[in-house]
């Protein structure tokens, strides 16, 4: 073993550690949360892998066959510990506006007593890792570092596929590096000589997933799901970020980055914020249809982007994440043959079913094998067959199962996607899930309209997820259960960042706002999506260009029908117009809505978004 191990307290931090602060928070961690041992993790490969068979050994980690998936496991998680839990996470600002409407609250004093008797002695019985990584390109100025500690293997091993892991980083950080402290526990202490009986140790009764803006800290206690665990992301590159951004004048934005590059091999950037369960994925990683040889779409990013502006004119963004962490469910070869082939070797799979051969399996794909297969063992270790699965709707993979994944599998990977200088964008996209009302795609005329579109973007619900089915929740730039701050606060900072950009002499890119989801009055989506998303991405490029006129509507501009290129589609004029029309009893509907929305948002709203609705509201008026 290389990393040192010290049993009982103090941290036996390894020579190449010289950062003083750091051994000395540790050792504080280490007295309040009482591990029997202590492992500085090194990110080597023969770290990764001791640590995986001591999962395989704990019961945690099955081995999945070596021929079908080489270098794989399969976790199932405890059936309480599947999902981020947004009603355990709060934003402990010192005033409570700071956190805003959209956060759940409380003052950081009082939730330092509540978290004080759960910390101490937590991880009793446990390991504590010492987990360095960093955010974005080793030593990338856009990038930042952040230390887990944690009592959970799974985490390490995750950690390392997510994001740049190991002892690399302490020699960015050198002897008094900026750091974020985050501190994880799976909340399931150990008395002396007890055995977990569990292989998927959690709480599942209490779960906190705190984050302190002003000191810059993250605090998860009880869950070992995700990104209640995993805490360089949600946590860490957006919650926190996102108050570094506004205090630093940068962004943390939920949204991927891809490449797309044109047959003459000029190359455009463009980043596109979607809330969850909305494809980010699948567009991240778009391979392009018949009708548009010689394009290729490169990814960069597949949910985050920190973005900052640049002397020379752009805004320039890198993907602080190393892996993919994404939704096995729905994902096939015709949905994302990218993600496919990314998922060949070297995954860590978590509540995806188990093939009688030691392959995994999950909804969706039979759209590739022709059939269901005929037996399963479904992510809670049950027995599934498709008779099951009819008479009792049982799913074989969990809705929300998951792959992680470093990047580098991705054979669509951008050759940029870790140029610590990042990428130009040209263009931003904000899309939701919406039924009806909200256009195919339409392009915002100023800065302005384009942070209404985002400030206003929403998708329906689904019954499973968020209550009654079909209402919409409003879910600005995607990034409602993501700001770590008052959500009025951040719309001021886009508008801000304008004035700043044009002061700095900016190009400012262009922002698009888009809808895939439109049905029709059978209840049927209309657009194809998928790759067929390229036909609008092709029509932004034209409007960079100045190539494409498009047509003036009540919210923005969209293209005109023959604007598309349709070759290798059998697109109608009269489909088109079922996802691009703007239908006046919906949009009078839609911006009552938004009034209630911005009710809700009163705190510091920015008045030049209520102007920008009375003038949506004069021209919807004016509308035939
Ligand atoms: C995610 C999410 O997992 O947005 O990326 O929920
Ligand atoms: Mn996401």
């Amino acid at each position: 073993m290389n990393s040192p191990v010290l049993q009982g307290l103090g941290t036996g931090a390894p020579a190449y550690v010289k950062h003083a602060r750091l051994i000395a928070w540790v050792a504080d961690m280490v007295a309040l949360c009482k591990p029997a041992a202590v492992v500085w993790c090194d990110g080597s490969q023969e770290e990764y892998d001791r640590l995986c068979r001591q999962l395989v050994d704990a019961g945690t980690f099955r081995k999945l066959d070596e021929a079908k998936r080489p270098g794989s496991f399969l976790a199932w998680s405890d059936p309480s510990d599947v999902a981020r839990v947004e009603d355990r996470t709060y934003i402990c600002s010192e005033k409570k506006e700071d956190a805003g409407p959209t956060n759940n609250w409380m003052a950081p004093a009082d939730m330092r007593a509540t978290l004080q008797p759960l910390f101490d002695g937590c991880m009793a019985g446990r390991t504590m890792y010492v987990v360095p990584f960093s955010m974005g390109p080793l030593g990338s100025h856009i990038a930042h570092i952040g230390v887990e500690l944690t009592d959970s293997a799974y985490v390490v091993v995750n950690q390392k596929l997510m994001t740049r892991m190991g002892k690399a980083v302490y020699d960015v950080l050198g002897d008094d590096g900026d750091f974020v402290p985050c501190m994880h526990t799976v909340g399931a202490p150990l008395a002396a000589g007890q055995k977990d009986t569990t292989s998927w140790p959690c709480n599942p009764k209490v779960k906190y997933i705190v984050h302190y803006p002003e000191t810059r800290e993250i605090w998860s206690y009880g869950s070992g799901y995700g990104g209640n665990a995993l805490l360089g992301k949600k946590c860490l590159a957006l919650r926190i970020a996102s108050t570094m951004g506004r205090d630093q004048g940068w962004l943390a934005e939920h949204m991927l980055i891809l490449g797309v590059t044109n047959p003459a091999g000029k190359k455009y950037h463009v980043a596109a914020a979607f809330p969850s369960a909305c494809g980010k994925t699948n567009f991240s990683m778009l391979v392009p249809p018949a009708g548009f040889e010689g394009w290729k779409v490169t990814t960069i990013g597949d949910d985050i982007a920190w973005i900052k502006p640049h002397a020379d004119g752009k805004m320039y963004a890198i993907n602080p994440e190393a892996g993919y962490f994404g939704v096995a469910p729905g994902t096939n070869t015709l949905t994302n043959p990218n993600c496919m082939a990314s998922l060949d070797k070297n995954v860590i799979f978590t509540n995806v079913a188990l093939t009688d051969d030691g392959d995994v399996w999950w909804e969706g794909m039979e759209k590739d094998q022709g059939k269901l297969p005929e037996h399963l063992i479904d992510w809670q270790g049950k027995d599934w067959t498709p008779e099951i699965a009819k008479a009792t709707g049982a799913k074989a993979a969990h809705p929300n199962a998951r792959f992680t994944v470093a990047a580098t599998n991705n054979p669509a990977l951008d050759a940029q996607w870790d140029d610590p200088n990042g990428v130009a964008i040209d263009a931003f996209i904000f899309g939701g899930r919406r039924s009806t009302t909200v256009p195919l795609v339409t392009e915002a005329r100023s800065w302005m309209e384009g942070v209404y579109m985002a400030a206003t973007m929403g998708s329906e619900t689904t019954a499973a997820a968020f209550g009654a089915q079909g209402v919409v929740r409003r879910d600005p730039f995607a990034m409602l259960p993501f700001c770590g701050y008052n959500m009025s606060d951040y719309f001021q900072h886009w508008l801000d960042m304008e004035h700043k950009l044009e002061e700095m002499g900016h190009t400012l890119p262009k922002i698009f706002c888009v809808n895939w989801f439109r049905k029709d009055e059978a209840g049927k989506f209309v657009w194809p999506g998928y790759g067929e998303n390229m036909r609008v991405l092709k029509w932004m490029i034209d409007r960079i260009e100045g190539q494409a006129t498009g047509e003036e509507t009540l919210f923005g501009v969209a293209p005109a029908y023959g604007e598309l290129n349709w070759t290798g589609l059998a697109f109608s004029a009269e489909q088109f117009k079922t996802v691009t029309t703007i239908d006046k009893a919906a949009w009078i509907e839609e911006l009552k809505l938004h009034t209630a929305h911005f009710e809700q948002l009163a705190y510091h709203l920015p008045q030049e978004l209520v102007e920008t609705k009375s003038a949506l509201e004069q021209r919807l008026a004016e509308l035939a």
